[in-house]
């Protein structure tokens, strides 16, 4: 797929505030509170019209470039729940916690790793100054029970990392579909954590989505596929941004690594939020396979058909956030534009063509014109069955220009009078605002070579 053109950024460039987006979201249709005429859920959303092509092309992306473009590549799909057992060989009933600490005066709750390390050591709240309470543990897992007869009622989990599904079916995938090591497992699907601290719109949900790539390899080349896959993410996420210099790896320092990792690096990007991790590339080795075996009885190890050696594989995790890309994106996207004409500034949204959720729209120059709202019907309804199209008479040309940039859409089509006698129509493309003429037969095509990934 094309890259999206950097746009040079200084430090001067100012980074957008998350309220715009979640103003821009809920005004147009992306993203809602979660039952929100009960006053909402902290930590949980729904996805609107808009919300939904977005996210659904975000996914489609992903898995086109991990999943179909990779011989040695498969894909999944895992439940929600599993055996309560799994979260004990994963290590999440131990050691998935944070450790939380409230303010006794303004009974603000902070994560203790989230806070500076002076008001660690001075027991102070970084708001208000008080004095900090005892540090207490919160594990993250949700709980949930299976059956209906009080007592003997199985109590288990919701995912809390969407992977773990991965290793519960390596076995199986080994099996059923001729895959050698090295390979990979692919799987888009939804997690669930209950953070004490969400917040910041989509960045900390308690309901989310994660894609994971769980790739299996010979301990011997573990070092070359950790190094190959660190850089091929990091070359995807490039690939979509505008502000290519708000990109950059962390590595995680041995106290901040997690229970199953021997080497982290998180790619973060920049935001109003700072530096934050969207997605992280993890040397798993061979904790999980090792501790599925162990706790379940199951021999997880691999057989090497040529050399007959059989071994425990070890394990390549990058696994990002479908929703943090999703807000990532916007942010990176959003820009209010002065107006050349002195009018109120444009907003625009500078999404990949392939990734935004309409992707044209056709509008007639003048509703009252019988023969423009026809032949601009046919169009869209021409359009329609390759990609998203929105037809629109509501308002001046201006105007509709406007709410087609505000939601990111790449290209309007005018038809004007011009197009009832030469069979041409105007192609609007939404950020250098040009203009071309294309025949009507043509445009399809025109479209579908710039919208779409290849
Ligand atoms: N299997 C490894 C794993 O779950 P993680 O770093 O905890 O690793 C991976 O999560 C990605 O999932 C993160 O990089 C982030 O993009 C996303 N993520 C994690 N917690 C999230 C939350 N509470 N809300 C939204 N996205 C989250």
């Amino acid at each position: 797929m094309t890259q999206v053109e950097s746009k040079p950024t200084t430090n001067d460039t100012p980074f957008v505030p998350i309220e715009k987006i979640v103003a821009l979201c809920k005004r147009r249709g992306f993203v809602y509170p979660n039952s929100e005429i009960y006053g909402g859920v902290s930590g949980i959303y729904d996805f609107g019209p808009l919300g939904v092509e977005l996210r659904n092309n975000i996914r489609r992306y992903w898995w086109w470039s991990m999943v179909q473009l990779h011989d040695n590549i498969v894909g999944i799909e895992g439940a929600i729940i599993t055996h309560p057992r799994v979260w004990e060989a994963s290590g999440h009933v131990e050691n998935f916690v944070d450790r939380l600490v409230d303010c006794k005066n303004c009974k603000r709750r902070f994560r203790i790793d989230h806070l500076p390390e002076e008001n660690v050591i001075q027991n102070k709240c970084p708001e208000c100054g008080g004095e900090l309470m005892e540090p207490r543990t919160f594990n993250l897992l949700m709980e949930t029970y299976l059956g209906v007869v009080e007592g003997e009622r199985m109590q288990t989990y919701l995912r809390g990392e969407a992977c773990q599904n991965i290793y519960l079916d390596f076995d199986n995938v080994v099996k059923s579909s001729r895959v050698q090591i090295p390979f990979g497992i692919c799987q888009i699907g939804k997690a669930f954590r209950n953070e004490v601290t969400p917040g910041n719109f989509l960045f900390r949900q308690r309901e989310f989505e994660q894609w994971d790539l769980q790739f299996f390899v010979h301990p011997s080349e573990m070092l070359q596929w950790f190094d190959y896959w660190k850089e091929k993410r990091f070359e995807w996420y490039m690939g979509l941004i505008n502000h290519k210099d708000r990109l950059h790896f962390r590595e995680h320092g041995p106290d901040e690594l997690a229970h199953y990792a021997k080497q982290a690096f998180d790619i973060e990007y920049k935001t109003i939020l700072g530096w934050q991790e969207w997605e992280g590339i993890h040397w798993r080795q061979d904790w999980d396979l090792s501790r599925h075996s162990e706790y379940s009885g199951q021999d997880l190890s691999y057989t090497d058909q040529n050399t007959k050696e059989r071994y425990i594989p070890w394990i390549v995790e990058t696994s990002g956030g479908v929703d943090r890309t999703f807000l990532n994106l916007l942010l990176d996207a959003y820009e209010e534009e002065p107006d050349p004409t002195g009018k109120e500034p444009r907003t625009v949204l500078r999404l990949h063509p392939a990734l935004a959720p309409v992707k044209v729209a056709v509008l007639p120059l003048q509703k009252n014109k019988e023969e423009l709202v026809t032949t601009a019907k046919n169009i869209h309804k021409k359009l329609q069955r390759l990609m998203v199209s929105q037809y629109d008479d509501v308002a001046n040309i201006g105007r509709r220009y406007r709410r087609q940039d505000e939601i990111g859409t790449p290209y309007c089509v005018t038809i004007d009078f011009q197009t009832l006698e030469d069979r041409t129509v105007t192609v609007r493309e939404r950020d250098h605002m040009t203009q071309v003429r294309v025949n009507i037969d043509e445009l399809p095509a025109y479209l579908l070579e710039r919208v779409t990934w290849q």
